[in-house]
């Protein structure tokens, strides 16, 4: 990847040291990313509810440790996130707060909680998710919070998020982060093409669209027809984001193998097949640069509890299996860069 100007990442956790985790603190998935990744992302611990445990105060402890480990290896390190803009990601305290009458306080909590973690990281962070997740894939439409509410909508809010952190973080790329993907989703990718246009005709500093690729295989329709099938669809709205000026991110790839056997080999192909023709056509962009997937193994995957098989076989999502040995994905991966 190095060579052709790419680089690979993966999202690592914080863990106890010798945790049988996805974390740096278990030595062997610790010799996976530092034998393939070139940049990070923490899963988990830069969110609002790691680190900010009320209005009042800030905990980086456990991102600390991840940002130490990241840089002693020489990687970079990605920022996820400023503003998870949904109320079930808010945390429990921001949505029940006494925002009071006035956009006053809600425009408080927000701006510095992005100064604060911008301040505190300032280059060595070096691309943010300042905001994650603010279309609803069913109407298009912004999400509303208690938060966004009280500052005056969405809009202003998501603006507000990324206005502040162009000030407080000049030099790092700022990103608004997604699920929209290849399978469908016609009405989510309308509203996020609709997010970005509107971002540009009002000036407001965003640098890249994070795609974050939780793709999955939900038929048991042959992989080449799925790929040639969707492909048309999802290159007329990367030709759009991109004609728009808007760079690509790879943020959180992954695999759902759900439309197929519990056959290990034969789900390990599919995956990989699929994966690859995903990449291919990603990879086609020169506007795509990082390609991060959302942990390295199987056996830390999220998919393993947020979504797990009907079939109670564990997921193969991710390019290493749960004994961190190499599947087919990972080879796909290789191959397609
Ligand atoms: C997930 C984590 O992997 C889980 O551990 C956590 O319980 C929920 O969040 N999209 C995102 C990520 O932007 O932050 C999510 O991460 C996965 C979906």
């Amino acid at each position: 990847a190095a060579t052709k100007g790419i680089r690979f990442g993966s999202a690592v956790a914080w863990a106890a040291a010798g945790a049988d985790a996805g974390s740096f603190a278990n030595p062997a998935y610790a010799a996976l990313l530092e034998h393939d990744c070139a940049i990070l992302v923490p899963e988990n611990e830069l969110k609002w509810q790691s680190i900010r445990p009320d209005a009042a105060r800030f905990d980086f402890t456990r991102f600390d440790a991840i940002l130490a480990y990241a840089e002693a290896k020489g990687m970079a390190m990605r920022g996820h996130t400023l503003l998870w803009h949904q109320r079930r990601w808010m945390p429990g305290w921001a949505e029940s707060h006494d925002y009071g009458a006035g956009t006053a306080e809600a425009t408080r909590i927000l701006t510095e909680h992005i100064q604060t973690v911008c301040r505190r990281y300032g280059a060595r962070i070096t691309s943010y998710d300042v905001v994650n997740e603010a279309v609803d894939p069913a109407s298009g439409a912004l999400y509303e919070t208690a938060l966004s509410q009280a500052l005056g909508g969405a809009q202003a809010t998501l603006d507000l998020a990324f206005r502040t952190a162009r000030a407080e973080a000049p030099g790092a790329q700022l990103v608004y982060n997604d699920y929209m993907g290849w399978e469908g989703g016609a009405t989510h990718r309308a509203g996020v093409l609709a997010l970005l246009r509107g971002f540009r005709d009002r000036g407001v500093p965003v640098d890249a669209l994070g795609i974050q690729s939780h793709i999955g295989i939900y038929s048991a329709t042959p992989i080449a027809t799925l790929v040639a099938n969707q492909s048309p669809a999802w290159r007329a709205f990367l030709d759009e984001v991109t004609g728009l000026g808007y760079k690509l991110v790879i943020s959180e790839l992954d695999v759902r193998d759900t439309g197929l056997p519990a056959d290990v080999a034969t789900r390990d192909q599919a995956v990989a097949e699929y994966a690859r023709g995903y990449l291919d056509l990603m990879l086609g962009y020169p506007q795509l640069r990082d390609v991060l997937v959302w942990g390295m193994s199987d056996k830390y995957s999220w998919l393993q509890s947020f979504e797990p098989r009907a079939d109670g076989q564990l997921r193969r999502a991710c390019p290493y299996d749960a004994a961190l040995q190499p599947k087919p994905m990972q080879n796909a991966i290789h191959a397609a860069i």
